[in-house]
């Protein structure tokens, strides 16, 4: 056996555990397959434990995970905490301090999977949204004064630095040469964002100009590009974008790939630490019921692994989701696929 990587678990809450399970036992069957190993350590971070011990990570936390290779998470969302807790304690956390600046998240529809969009198939629906994963909306400045009172001011600052901006917009390119992908399109708001947007415009053209001069580059404004997305998503191959706006647009771009049962996200730190998530987060009232659809946690793996340098296994993993949604589930929706959870990766498995 040639390596054994090291990977952290969070299973998190909801359903995060059951598609996580069912993301190892594909991961390991590739491991299997393809010659080289895989040691878990699991993590209970999440709702529950912050309800039986009011921490939402323990002292330490985030330096343990610094010795993994990877992690892996399921959901991070708990019914009864109240929102932003646990989303600003435990997953937005650790994408800045382990300063996992880039959110990679492939919109790509697979054959058989029913697509909103009339006349549209996966020859139009496929690109990859890089998004700013530790600035802009994200950062927590701003602040509150005579909270309650009719005199309430409330502010939640953009803040975009040009370090953090052109190292996500040098990722976009790269990512787009390495590929063998033509464009990139900076997603934004210039005519109106006139001092964060503009650092954006001026480092993406600038960085482009000067070091990817073969790559394609293209403009649309957020509001536009919900709108292409829709009309004519052939049109987007790779898409740079601040935070806020990527949150917004791949959730857009989850639904014209199938759903939240198939999209998956990888937080990327390249010199660091990254972290392989589905993005449809915890799903708590289909907790324990076999009826949610493991396959984006399954694709956030095969993501996982081809960061790990398993380039064939990470693509072994996704031809094999690609044979599921292709001819044996019937659909994504959870309690919908005709087959439940630990059967659907039981058929990745087959596949692979
Ligand atoms: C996502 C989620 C998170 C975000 C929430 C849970 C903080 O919506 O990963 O897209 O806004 O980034
Ligand atoms: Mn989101």
């Amino acid at each position: 056996m040639s390596k054994t990587h090291r990977i952290a678990v969070i299973g998190g809450d909801g359903t995060g555990p059951e598609v996580i399970a069912e993301a190892r036992k594909v991961l390991d069957a590739a491991a299997a397959k393809f010659g080289f190993g895989l040691e878990y350590t699991e993590f209970d971070y999440g709702g529950d434990r912050y309800l039986a011990t009011g921490e939402v990570l323990p002292e330490g936390a985030v330096d343990g995970l610094r010795g993994f290779e990877a992690i892996l998470l399921g959901a991070i969302g708990h019914p009864e905490v109240a929102p932003g807790i646990l989303e600003k304690g435990i997953l937005l956390k650790l994408r800045f301090e382990l300063d996992q600046y880039v959110n990679l998240r492939p919109v790509k529809l697979y054959p058989g999977v029913e697509c909103p969009l009339e006349g549209k198939g996966p020859d139009e629906i496929d690109f990859v949204v890089v998004r700013e994963n530790t600035e802009g909306l994200y950062t927590g400045m701003g602040g509150v004064v005579y909270k309650g009172t009719p005199d309430e001011v409330a502010t939640q600052i953009q803040c975009n630095t040009r370090h953090g901006v052109e190292r996500c917009v040098r990722f976009a390119f790269d990512y787009c040469r390495k590929a063998g992908r033509k464009k990139v399109t900076l997603c934004s708001k210039t005519n109106v964002l006139t001092f964060t947007q503009d650092l954006w415009w001026r480092a993406f053209n600038e960085v482009g100009e000067a070091d990817y001069p073969e790559i394609e580059r293209d403009y649309a404004h957020v509001d536009a590009t919900c709108m292409w997305m829709v009309k004519n998503p052939e049109w987007f191959d790779v898409i740079v974008t601040c935070n806020m706006f990527g949150d917004i647009i791949t959730d857009l771009g989850a639904m014209i790939q199938g759903g939240m049962g198939i999209a998956a996200g990888a937080n990327i730190n390249p010199e660091g630490v990254s972290m392989f998530e589905p993005i449809g987060g915890s799903a708590p009232k289909y907790t324990g019921q076999g009826k949610i659809n493991p396959l984006a946690a399954i694709c956030a793996g095969g993501m996982m692994l081809e960061h790990l340098g398993e380039t064939q296994a990470g693509e072994a993993v996704e031809a094999a989701v690609m044979k599921v949604t292709a001819g044996r589930i019937e659909s994504l929706g959870a309690g919908k696929m005709g087959y439940s959870t630990s059967e659907v990766g039981d058929l990745v498995c087959e596949a692979l």
